[in-house]
């Protein structure tokens, strides 16, 4: 039997990497980057569609070949890319303001159509919405990401509810996750003195890792997480 398929967006380093690897034996993937150079891993019995999520002609293009290349097979979609440009508002240009609002909560909203039509069909899937823990807390300087993030929690609770009404008995799951302060490259531009005001919010006292994110949606994605739906996961170490 062919094993289901998974969508992981923004597989080339990161959280999606770590994500990608942690799924890699139970699931075939569809890895995601910006450009398909970008990944560099786990290419061998997986699949590669690449789109710059920024791009309205490419995402259009990237949703319609994850329909009509992989939707018999599509079990799982994780809206994992994300991008965050740190500015006082005020002196945010509004190609930034477009730029998240198109790559954190646009492609996000485009792809989880796409998928909702084909889960519609089978009566099963689960959209899962990488979203931050600053959807919640806000953060200085991180207004429109924060928002973007928000965004996707709102989106997440509002479809679940949406497929128990249209699709009775269904196994269709839309959750969204919000991690803290995880070791990458996204948090490896946190300027030393943010850093230390981070850790002293964070009970675990450490940033947490790529691998602790991928274990947690491997069990949202897995049938023991079977009653989890339209609920919003903190990983975060305590972050308060
Ligand atoms: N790290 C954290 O502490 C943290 C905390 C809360 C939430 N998050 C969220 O977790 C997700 C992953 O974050 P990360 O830390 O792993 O970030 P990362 O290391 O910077 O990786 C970002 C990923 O998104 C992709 N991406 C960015 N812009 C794109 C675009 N225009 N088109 C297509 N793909 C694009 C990148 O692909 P390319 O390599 O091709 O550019 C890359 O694979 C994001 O949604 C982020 O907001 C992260």
């Amino acid at each position: 039997m062919n094993k289901p398929k998974v969508l992981i967006t923004g597989a080339s380093k990161g959280l999606g990497l770590a994500i990608a690897r942690k799924l890699d034996t139970e699931y075939c993937l569809i890895l995601h980057a910006s450009k398909s150079e970008n990944i560099i891993e786990l290419r061998e019995g997986n699949f590669v569609l690449a789109a710059d999520l920024s791009n309205a002609d490419e995402l259009s293009e990237f949703c319609k070949k994850l329909k009509s290349e992989h939707g018999d097979d599509l079990y799982a979609v994780i809206n994992n890319a994300g991008i965050s440009i740190d500015k006082p508002l005020a002196f945010q240009p509004e190609r930034d303001i477009d730029h998240m609002i198109m790559v954190n909560l646009k492609a996000p909203i485009m792809i989880s159509k796409t998928a909702i039509k084909l889960f519609g069909l089978k009566n099963k899937g689960v959209i899962l919405n990488v979203s931050s823990c600053v959807a919640e807390t806000g953060n200085a300087f991180q207004s429109i990401y924060a928002a973007t993030k928000a965004g996707l929690i709102a989106f997440s609770k509002s479809m679940a509810k949406e497929a128990g009404e249209l699709y009775a008995g269904h196994q269709i799951r839309i959750l969204s996750i919000s991690p803290g302060f995880i070791k990458t490259s996204m948090t490896d531009q946190i300027p030393e003195l943010h850093r230390e005001k981070y850790l002293k919010m964070i009970p675990a006292q450490r940033f947490g890792t790529a691998e602790e994110i991928a274990e947690t949606v491997a069990f949202l994605l897995s049938e023991k997480a079977s009653y989890i739906n339209g609920s919003n996961i903190e990983v975060n170490g305590g972050l308060f």
